[in-house]
């Protein structure tokens, strides 16, 4: 099979290109990535040079590129997106583009070309969900952040076209996800970074927020179980069973960096801030087989590891690139009591 990873020099996208490369020998697979802030080519190195992996810079977004990449492939998997809760309330039209008309583009290429096309897309759809639920893929929508409303509406759009053309489109539905190579914008990455720079880690309100957290190579290899054994037009769960209170996570990683507890800070929420996501994921156990290879202790700790093992890697984002620092003083100065960031 070729298989079209859209975004596949992102986090999720690159642990899936290597799965599939390490593990179907007879794939090919053609990454097409717009390489923005959180996409890197380097997530990508260990593949370059092989046959079966070809790399195009471009975007979800160019109608006629995506027309010929999608003509030469026989699967889409879509990780193409903006993902960043923080982001979105900062700017939420790219969220619009990216989320909703990206996905449209690539949906009606693959409607032409009659190709099947899962779309990753995430918990936070759901809302904020009530002590005790575990969502079910039944369960009605109800996003509440620019970011989640283009997940759902990217969703809408793929639902929409399964039932009114027939499209062999799946939608999958993570949970917080994990491992190395993660932008540190995310809780995880940018809180192992600034513990091993001695810096603070805010911690947004009182910290008992509550999310599933889930290990990118068993995310890729749920996401694979989809795309091969899926039943067309569904949508499937991916969660892990790791509900964690967000200070029981910032605690936890400052343990296995031997750091106290004097680097938290408490500081203003986030707005808006859902207060807890949790998943039912007995649909893809129980159809597909799917379940984690990881618990909680071995997702967290690989994930620290790898950061502490590759400093480089977080080096080229936190001091060689002013993206990552506009976007770091904007998001947390006012935060942690340093002068307010001038608008214009
Ligand atoms: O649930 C799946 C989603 O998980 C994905 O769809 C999103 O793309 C991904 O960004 C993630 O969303 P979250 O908003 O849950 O992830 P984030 O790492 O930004 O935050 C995790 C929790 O930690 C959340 O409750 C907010 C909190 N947090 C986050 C940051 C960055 C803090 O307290 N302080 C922080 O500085």
């Amino acid at each position: 099979m070729h298989i079209l990873v859209t975004g596949g020099a992102g986090f999720i996208g690159s642990h899936y290109v290597d799965l599939v490369l390490e593990q179907h020998a007879d794939d090919r697979v053609t990454v097409l990535d717009a390489l923005t802030y959180a996409g890197n080519r380097t997530n990508l190195a260990r593949h370059e040079g092989d046959p079966r992996f070809r790399f195009v810079h471009g975007s979800i977004s160019d109608a006629a590129l995506v027309d010929v990449l999608v003509a030469d492939a026989d699967a889409v998997v879509n990780f193409a997106a903006e993902t960043h809760v923080d982001r979105s309330l900062q700017a939420p039209d790219v969220f619009l583009r990216s989320n909703v008309e990206g996905v449209y583009i690539l949906l009606d290429a693959v409607r032409r070309h009659d190709r099947r096309m899962v779309q990753v897309s995430t918990d936070e759809v759901y809302g904020d969900i009530p002590e005790g639920h575990f969502s079910t893929e039944d369960d009605p929508i109800a996003p509440r952040s620019p970011y989640s409303a283009a997940k759902a509406g990217g969703e809408l759009f793929c639902r929409s076209f399964a039932i009114s053309f027939g499209t062999d489109v799946l939608i999958t539905r993570g949970c917080n996800t994990i491992g190395p190579r993660q932008y540190p914008e995310k809780l995880v990455p940018l809180f192992v970074s600034n513990a091993l720079r001695g810096e603070p880690l805010p911690v947004y309100g009182d910290g008992m927020q509550i999310r599933d957290w889930l290990h990118a190579a068993d995310h890729a290899r749920a996401i694979d179980r989809v795309l091969r054994q899926g039943r067309a037009g569904e949508i499937y769960n991916i969660g892990a069973g790791n509900e964690r209170a967000n200070i029981d996570v910032v605690r936890a990683v400052l343990r296995r960096l031997g750091k106290d507890d004097t680097l938290i800070r408490h500081v203003p929420d986030r707005p808006g801030h859902d207060r807890r996501y949790a998943l039912s994921w007995e649909k893809i156990r129980n159809e597909l087989g799917w379940e984690p290879a990881r618990d909680f202790g071995q997702t967290l700790h690989e994930t620290i590891d790898w950061y502490v093992n590759n400093p480089a890697w977080l080096k080229a984002i936190r001091d060689d690139s002013t993206a990552f620092n506009d976007y770091y003083r904007q998001q947390y100065g006012w935060r942690l009591g340093a002068a307010p960031v001038q608008e214009g």
